[in-house]
């Protein structure tokens, strides 16, 4: 019997583009382990804030990383982050992570420090026995699996974006935060060649998951 194919999907895009919605959707679809990037850059500036490590100071940052052991638990179709044993909850969303997340991901030892990680969460998809995995983020079409199956850009207008957060009761500076995102110099959220760009302004999710799934398929070849 031929072995049935490992796919890869990344899915890129600003702060509350819609990626996580989308990618949790697709994982289900297509019995993908859902991989939350973002999520391991708030659990890494949470636990470096907890430490009391400011971002301008990049080589506290590197000193406090070097004693960090990440780990990773899978639970449903989700790969979440465990730093020392700890699983990171709600207190990843909070306002005072929202405001330093960008600043942390910005600093280059801040990126090699999850490079690797993110990379091996092909592997931990492979042993939990899942088809493939969608990973979001702001780098993964560009910088983490640049050879991904699929690679998906999602976009929206800011007004768009700003009522999803303000619906999910958070406080986010959607703004700031791309803007720090799109100008640092390493691993700019950039849309890469390559890439296929949906504009969700005015779509429902079901109608991005649709345009998503049939791209899915036609890697497929389903
Ligand atoms: O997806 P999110 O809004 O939860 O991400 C939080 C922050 O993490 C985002 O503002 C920038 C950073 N990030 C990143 O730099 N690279 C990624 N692949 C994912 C997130």
């Amino acid at each position: 019997m031929a072995e049935s194919r490992f796919l890869i999907v990344a899915v890129d895009g600003g702060a509350a583009s819609g990626k996580s919605s989308t990618s949790r959707a697709i994982s289900e679809r297509f019995g993908l382990l859902h991989v939350d990037t973002g999520s391991f850059y708030r659990a890494v500036t949470f636990k470096l804030l907890e430490l009391g490590v400011a971002p301008d100071d990049p080589s506290a940052v590197e000193t406090a990383l070097a004693r960090l052991r990440p780990g990773t638990r899978v639970e449903g179709r989700s790969a979440r982050m465990e730093i020392d044993g700890w699983t990171p909850g709600d207190e990843i969303r909070s306002a005072r992570v929202n405001d330093n997340v960008s600043r942390f991901a910005a600093l280059p030892v801040v990126r090699r420090f999850l490079l690797d990680y993110q990379r091996g969460q092909a592997d931990v998809a492979r042993r939990h026995g899942f088809e493939g995995l969608v990973m979001e983020g702001r780098d993964i079409g560009s910088v983490i699996f640049p050879d991904a199956d699929l690679r998906i850009f999602l976009e929206a207008s800011s007004a768009a974006r700003a009522a999803r957060r303000a619906a999910e009761g958070h406080v986010d500076q959607i703004h700031e935060r791309d803007r720090l995102d799109t100008q640092r110099k390493t691993a700019p959220l950039v849309c890469p060649v390559g890439a296929v760009p949906i504009d969700s302004t005015h779509l429902s999710l079901s109608e991005v998951v649709d345009r998503v799934a049939t791209l899915v398929r036609s890697k497929l070849g389903t």
